[in-house]
């Protein structure tokens, strides 16, 4: 796939379990959409053609490199629409404290493909280039700031946590040593580091030997957990009765997340349990569309490896018809 920012085509990213976000949100002409993760702006083009040109996109993302996609799905469905550049968990607190409402809601999580494509953005490990990571360019922290000032403890943990990395500890102490001695500036430095702390026999097994350690930087530096757990609420307080969200994670931490906003949610009565009679009255606020996370089928793995670690959640507010 070429990277490709100011003249977007096609073939930049291709959208994941796009026709269950479709059958999940089930748009209608003269709803509104909110795309929370706009990427290219892929499922929002099919979600569009569900509305048949007739309602309202909102679009958010952190990354300013996306402005052209959007200008671009906006010409072709010719709904109406409005880019709103941000961490999507200030844009929709904002958006519903003022009130503003949504028929369907929907989270395509992590880096798309043009992020990872870009080798000056520093997503990657297959090239060398600046350490850095952020998907929003203008924000504080950025993956050299973090390799180079984080302490020993707080890598391993990153490490471990967000990358199920077995030799975080070792990686960690190797950062830490190196650094002493000259500050990391790219990301080839920092891959050149991961190998030599992991024994021989590791660095040919499970994928490239930085993959884990690159992943838990990138949700580290994004802040991507935390962004998750703060957009949700506002998510729910937007939604209409009836309204629809849908979810695509694609790291266990992420889909805890929204399994357990989903449950939490779609609880009734919230009395404790020893109570005879219910004195709460608390009604569910939504109704999650299946039990288990909705992967993709094997015809898409086949056709996109990005697919394979994707889970899809989707639930409905109360209140409307159903
Ligand atoms: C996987 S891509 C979305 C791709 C899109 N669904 C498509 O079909 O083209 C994720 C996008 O969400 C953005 N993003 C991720 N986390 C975000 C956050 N917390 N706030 C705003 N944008 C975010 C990224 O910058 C990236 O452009």
């Amino acid at each position: 796939m070429l990277p490709n920012v100011l003249h977007p085509n096609a073939t930049d990213h291709v959208p994941v379990l796009a026709d269950e976000v479709r059958e999940s949100l089930a748009l209608q002409p003269g709803e509104t959409l909110v795309d929370a993760t706009f990427g290219a702006g892929g499922h929002a083009e099919l979600l569009a053609a569900d509305m048949r040109g007739s309602g309202k996109l909102i679009a958010i993302d952190r990354d300013p490199s996306v402005r052209p996609y959007f200008d671009r799905v906006r010409k072709r469905t010719g709904l109406q629409g409005r880019f709103l550049r941000g961490e999507f968990s200030d844009v929709l607190a904002q958006l519903a404290g003022n009130g503003v409402q949504a028929d369907a809601i929907l989270f395509d999580l992590g880096v798309s493909s043009m992020q990872i494509d870009r080798p000056e953005r520093g997503f990657s490990y297959r090239t060398d280039a600046p350490l850095d990571m952020r998907m929003d360019p203008a924000s504080d922290l950025s993956a050299r700031e973090l390799v180079n000032e984080a302490g020993e403890r707080e890598l391993t943990r990153i490490f471990r946590e967000y990358g199920e990395e077995r030799y975080a500890r070792p990686i960690a102490r190797a950062i830490v040593r190196r650094r002493r001695e000259q500050p990391f500036e790219r990301t080839g430095e920092l891959v050149d580091v991961i190998k030599a702390a992991i024994p021989a026999p590791a660095r040919f097994g499970d994928g490239h030997p930085a993959k884990r350690v690159f992943q838990a930087l990138r949700i580290a530096v994004n802040d991507e957990l935390g962004s998750l757990e703060a957009a949700l609420p506002s998510a729910l307080e937007m939604l209409r009765p009836g309204g629809r969200v849908a979810v695509i994670s694609f790291h266990s931490l992420e889909d805890r997340i929204v399994k357990r906003f989903l449950r939490a949610q779609e609880r009734g009565c919230i009395c404790p349990p020893d109570f005879p009679v219910c004195v709460c009255g608390h009604e569910p606020e939504l109704r999650a569309l299946s039990r288990r996370p909705i992967k993709p089928s094997r015809g898409e793995l086949a056709a996109n490896q990005r697919a394979s670690s994707a889970r899809l959640r989707a639930a409905v507010k109360s209140g409307g018809e159903d």
